[in-house]
């Protein structure tokens, strides 16, 4: 007979956004079981945000180790790569990443459940449980979603986990291909195959737009694309992978549709897919129980309530972006409602950070964007080659780049390439927070000698005072 409970909370899926949710209601004395059907820690912890930063860290220090002889002066002989290593090293900080979480969840008094659920009520939730058995759970108060997004396969590239592979395997890789062709030049695809490159892979994009990492300000992409050739990579742009035959040697050779009727045929060892994510609504019983699904989304309110009285949904699964922390603070505001308090989404922006090299980071509207809201904006911008620091640390491509509304100086955005861009965009979000001016950015004293400073000087830049730079726009 399948084994029935009851708790206050069952929250579905254990990535950033279900496992903070069930945290912080744990925290609220509430009764929680969290179910996962594979590992916490969800994408993000497992094969996603943490174990990327991880190869895309230990590459960057084997190109600066390999390259500091003609600038710094460090001429290290036989540098070479131990992917096994590094792979086993990444694994694990996994390993204390989702050990940490489960320290947490007991530390909170919330049960995780490993298994596959269900929902089969407005507060009922059936799980097939990792050792074969069946469970129904009650939750006298809510249900929260979290189940995420899964990535998107194209039918002519189906995974073979071995030369056609997407995110979870690019990040498991335990030899480095020779060649590396890339389809999507969007976050994935730029940030991983820019980790192969480094490692050593010749490398190869193809995105079906005319630009890479669509959506983000061109100015910061041109930055990015620029190293990407200048190391070698080949970016093919409005081009669509098409399918792939298997070479007598192993290799593949790859259709690409260049467009205007031109065709090319690339060879390549490893194919990685990165065209996106797609929302994990469906097949968990919701549109049974009448909660509204859309394209795999599960639309929530600005406090996460679905259309379902008691079943809430957070993270990606409950639109874009799709961003951890996004799902995170979702997850936060959740358990706050649930628990009866105050709270909702009410934020200014969702911060983003592109691991690519150099690293781009934003908050707020694009220059773009706030052009076609119709905004009268002014610029500021403030190059890193400017700064003493990012001298000092041998890293000087890219800018600081602020817009706000000329009329009034109020930050709309800020956007970032270079070194740290992902550390130094949190100043910009809490401006954004804070509906600062740029005057506010502009007259904080920024300790120096800091990457830091180049937040000041675009600022500056944009009231047309900046110190260190000839101001074009005073
Ligand atoms: P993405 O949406 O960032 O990029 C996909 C790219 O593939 C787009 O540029 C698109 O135009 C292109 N594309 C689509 N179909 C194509 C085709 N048939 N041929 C060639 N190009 C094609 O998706 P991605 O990189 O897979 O990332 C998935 C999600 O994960 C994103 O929502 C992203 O926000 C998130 N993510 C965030 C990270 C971060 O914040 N640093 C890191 C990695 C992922």
């Amino acid at each position: 007979m399948a084994a029935k409970r009851t708790c206050d909370v069952v929250v579905i899926g254990g990535g950033p956004g279900g496992y903070v949710c069930s945290i912080r209601l744990g925290q609220l004395k509430q009764k929680v079981i969290c179910v996962e059907k594979e590992e916490v820690g969800g994408v993000c912890l497992n094969w996603g945000c943490v174990p990327s930063k991880a190869l895309i860290s230990a590459s960057h220090t084997y190109e600066k180790v390999k390259d500091a002889g003609p600038t710094m002066g460090i001429f290290a002989e036989g540098v070479k790569v131990d992917v096994a290593k590094m792979q086993d090293w990444k694994n694990g900080i996994v390993k204390k990443l989702t050990g940490g979480v489960r320290g947490l969840f007991r530390g909170n008094g919330v049960e995780l459940v490993i298994g596959d659920a269900r929902v089969t009520g407005p507060r009922t939730v059936e799980v097939k449980t990792k050792e074969g058995g069946t469970e129904t759970i009650e939750a006298t108060k809510a249900i929260v979603i979290a189940t995420g997004s899964s990535t998107i396969e194209i039918p002519t590239f189906k995974f073979d986990g071995k030369q056609v592979i997407g995110a979870k395997e690019g990040v498991s890789l335990r030899e480095i291909p020779k060649r590396m062709l890339v389809i999507g030049g969007g976050v994935i695809g730029l940030e991983l195959g820019m980790v192969y490159q480094r490692l050593g892979s010749e490398l190869t994009v193809v995105e079906a737009t005319p630009t890479l990492l669509p959506g983000v300000d061109p100015e910061c992409v041109a930055v990015v694309e620029k190293k990407l050739v200048k190391h070698g990579a080949k970016v093919l742009k409005g081009a669509k992978a098409m399918g792939y035959e298997k070479n007598q040697d192993g290799s593949l050779a790859v259709k690409v549709d260049l467009g205007g009727g031109k065709h090319d045929t690339l060879v390549t060892d490893v194919v990685l897919v990165a065209v996106g994510m797609r929302p994990n609504g469906g097949g968990l019983g919701l549109e049974e129980i009448g909660v509204k699904v859309e394209r795999g989304f599960v639309p929530a309110d600005h406090v996460g309530r679905t259309n379902v009285d008691g079943v809430y949904a957070i993270g990606d699964v409950s639109g874009v972006p799709m961003l951890a922390h996004k799902a995170s603070k979702e997850g936060e505001v959740v358990a706050e409602v649930i628990a009866g308090h105050k709270a909702a989404k009410d934020w200014v922006s969702i911060p983003a950070a592109i691991f690519t090299d150099p690293e781009i980071a934003m908050a707020g509207l694009t220059e773009a964007q706030a052009k076609e809201k119709g905004i009268d904006v002014r610029v500021g911008k403030f190059p890193f080659a400017a700064l003493g620091r990012a001298m000092a640390v041998n890293e000087t491509d890219g800018f600081f780049k602020v817009v706000a509304d000329k009329k009034t100086n109020e930050l709309l955005g800020i956007h970032i390439v270079g070194p740290e861009a992902s550390n130094l965009i949190s100043e910009g979000a809490l401006a954004l927070e804070m509906h600062a001016f740029l005057e506010d950015l502009g007259l904080t004293i920024h300790p120096h000698p800091t990457l830091g400073e180049g937040m000041m000087e675009a600022a500056m830049n944009g009231l047309g005072h900046a110190i260190h730079i000839l101001n074009r726009n005073a």
